[in-house]
């Protein structure tokens, strides 16, 4: 019977049986998937389990302190976090192709990873000693999605699953590989992981950089999130949160059109934004809002963006069109 207490009790007793004695980290992110997975593992072998969190510039505005006041609190487990904002953003320098770009976030990532369970073993006073596991938030559309299920093409490379660089050091724990969201969700509950949490809106780990279409930069970053914000901010306001599946908030950098503000002519980049509904993200359609709360996104963003001179929605489905834009 799948109950998520079955799946917890099964997963903690393989996870014990997998690593014995060693130490473990996980990546976290503030999102589900990673919570979820975090809270199982610290379930099954307490402080044996160091999380750390990446914090590589592509976040949404607030999501690190985010992570420290619910998930810390509320879990008391040891967390880790790593500025690697520069790194990240050197690595990205001149790239444009969007599987290239998750290519190298994935690959960051697990260098970041390495890096830190280095620290993590000296910082314990057990030099010589290793951390050989990784936990990773892996559901089961990641890996569908990325050409690691059944017949599967791979449709996108998850930072996760087909991002994953090939000399990896890492042996894998991925106790949510089998699961969908909604079952996420239920095994969170059960873990007693915060609402604010369980409930949060999916949002991918390359985060804004697989938002912004064409080279990701430190100034295309400030502009997306200060447009993230807005939109998010307006649509949490309108009691919307729960509707929406997520919606994404995407940056046309290499696209720009002439418009008019003040007196003067503006020639700025088109913001476009994509409310998905979705039971599980394998496919999605796109959001009825309120012709309002557009209409305030809009005034918003063209407003208090600077350089956006144009918001555009998306009104495609999945198929054919994915939920993000890269
Ligand atoms: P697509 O764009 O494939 O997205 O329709 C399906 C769902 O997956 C999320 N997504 C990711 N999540 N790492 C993640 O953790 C990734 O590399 C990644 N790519 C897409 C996306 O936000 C949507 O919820």
């Amino acid at each position: 019977d799948w109950t998520p207490g079955n799946v917890i009790a099964d997963q903690i007793a393989h996870i014990r049986e997998q690593v014995g004695e060693d130490r473990v980290i996980c990546g976290l992110s503030g999102g589900v998937d990673s919570s979820v997975a975090a809270a199982l593992v610290q379930r099954a072998i307490g402080n044996q389990l160091t999380c750390v969190f990446v914090d590589h510039g592509l976040m949404r505005a607030g999501e690190v302190e985010q992570v420290e006041k619910d998930f810390v609190a509320a879990t008391g487990v040891q967390l880790k976090v790593v500025d690697a904002r520069q790194q990240f953003l050197e690595a990205l320098a001149g790239v444009s192709d969007p599987e290239t770009k998750r290519k190298i976030i994935g690959r960051e990532f697990i260098r970041t990873f390495e890096a830190a369970a280095r620290e993590i073993v000296e910082e314990a006073g057990e030099s010589g000693a290793e951390v050989k596991w990784l936990v990773q938030g892996t559901l089961y559309p990641d890996v569908v999605e990325s050409g690691g299920g059944e017949g599967a093409a791979n449709i996108k490379s998850h930072h996760n699953v087909g991002g994953l660089p090939d000399d990896l050091q890492f042996k894998l724990i991925e106790p949510l590989r089998a699961l969908f969201k909604d079952e996420v969700r239920a095994v969170g509950v059960e873990l007693g992981v915060p609402d604010e949490i369980v409930w949060r809106q999916p949002f991918p780990g390359p985060g804004l950089g697989i938002r912004i279409v064409g080279e990701v930069t430190a100034e295309r970053l400030d502009l997306l999130r200060e447009a993230d914000a807005i939109a998010r901010e307006e649509l949490t306001k309108a009691g919307l949160d729960r509707d929406i599946w997520q919606c994404p908030v995407v940056l046309l950098a290499d696209v720009r059109s002439v418009g008019v503000q003040g007196d003067g002519r503006t020639y700025g980049h088109p913001i476009v934004l994509r409310p998905v509904s979705s039971e599980d993200a394998m496919t999605a359609d796109w959001s009825r809002v309120p012709y309002e709360v557009l209409a305030t996104i809009s005034t918003r963003i063209t407003n208090e963006v600077k350089e956006v001179n144009r918001v555009v929605l998306d009104v495609t489905s999945k198929p054919p069109g994915t939920i993000e834009w890269e």
